[in-house]
């Protein structure tokens, strides 16, 4: 599946702000500059804009995103803080620092956007262009480094437009992003976890804290000890899954795509459909949501019919499949 949109291209001034605004309350992609690399944004509630993002962005799977915020106090409405967290973002937000988070009781970013997983990743970016649209959207907007997927991070808007034209709404040109390398992300758990290195040293961090930061472990093998879903591993429903079902047994779930008929739902645990219209977008909008719900539903496994591996069916077949095993 392809999508063609017009993409505006205009100077960043307050105009460009207030454009911008209103595209990301309609839902649009907006790609703006921060001081580490240009972003690809989405309102991070609204998960069918989330969905959009990964579709532009031609990702073959739904990694989780960093949610971006004006302030501190707006970043403590989404993500649990502890001394760690707060003595780091105190001391270094606004700035080239990700740090990754539990997830608030509040948080209303889209579990799309955090790939069901129970942490958030959370930035305030300290370019002033980055800076006035969050403030002027007044809501977390979720954006990864806007490029397409396997290409390299974008600095300038003409880099911006050379990989995404015809794919997002909009592009605020703030020129060139002076760090030209993405944030630092850290884990904000015991130990504290250097995920990425990035924009800020590691000695800046480790001398804030006054200790190491620990490594990430080289194989999800050797993650196995650390607590579930700290790093980017990914979300799995305690329910077994399984794939491409055309009929249901009885006491499973059913997890539906698309209109035909499902031999056997009428003895069905339970029924959610990912878009009875069949849309993909749609459907990647509420996989995990979808997920979460059929696995609480105390039903014995979950049959997910079969869903077509063209555009993010592709990402949402991924995550499936991780699911099952
Ligand atoms: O400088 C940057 O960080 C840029 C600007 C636009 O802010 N953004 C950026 O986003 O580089 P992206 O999506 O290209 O990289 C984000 C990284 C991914 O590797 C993702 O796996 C990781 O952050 N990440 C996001 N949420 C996470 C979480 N809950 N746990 C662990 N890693 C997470
Ligand atoms: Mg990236």
């Amino acid at each position: 599946m392809t999508v063609r949109t017009e993409t505006r291209t205009i100077l960043a001034s307050a105009e460009a702000t207030a454009a911008a605004s209103r595209c990301l309350a309609d839902g649009g992609l907006v790609a703006f500059p921060t001081e580490t690399v240009y972003g690809l944004g989405a309102d991070a509630t609204n998960a069918e804009a989330v969905a959009r993002i990964y579709l532009a962005k031609g990702r073959p799977s739904f990694n989780p995103l960093i949610a971006h915020v004006a302030d501190i106090a707006a970043a403590r409405r989404i993500a649990r803080f502890d001394a760690n967290a707060e003595k780091l973002g105190t001391t270094f937000w606004p700035g080239p620092l990700t740090l990754v988070l539990p997830r608030g009781p509040d948080c209303p970013v889209a579990e799309l956007a955090t790939a069901g997983l129970e942490t958030i990743a959370v930035r305030i970016p300290a370019h002033p262009v980055a800076r006035a649209i969050l403030q002027s959207f007044g809501k977390p907007v979720v954006a990864p480094s806007a490029n397409v997927s396997g290409h390299v991070s974008t600095t300038t808007a003409q880099h911006v437009e050379a990989d995404l034209a015809g794919k997002i709404d909009l592009i605020v040109d703030g020129g060139p992003a002076d760090v030209g390398l993405e944030s630092t992300i850290v884990g904000c758990f015991e130990p504290p976890l250097l995920l990425r290195p990035g924009g800020l040293a590691r000695g800046d961090i480790e001398a804030l804290l006054d200790r190491k930061l620990a490594d990430l472990p080289q194989s999800e093998d050797m993650a196995q000890p650390l607590a579930p879903g700290m790093l980017t591993s990914h979300y799995a429903p305690r329910s077994p899954v399984r794939l491409n079902a055309t009929t249901i047994e009885p006491g499973e779930a059913l997890l539906a795509f698309g209109s035909s008929a499902v031999a056997g739902v009428d003895k069905a645990a339970a029924m959610l459909n990912l878009s009875d219209r069949g849309d993909l977008v749609e459907a990647a909008a509420n996989l995990f949501r979808h997920l979460r719900a059929l696995d609480a539903s105390g039903a014995i496994q979950i049959a997910v019919m079969p869903i077509p591996n063209e555009g993010l069916g592709e990402a949402i077949n991924d995550r499936l499949r991780r699911a099952a095993v």
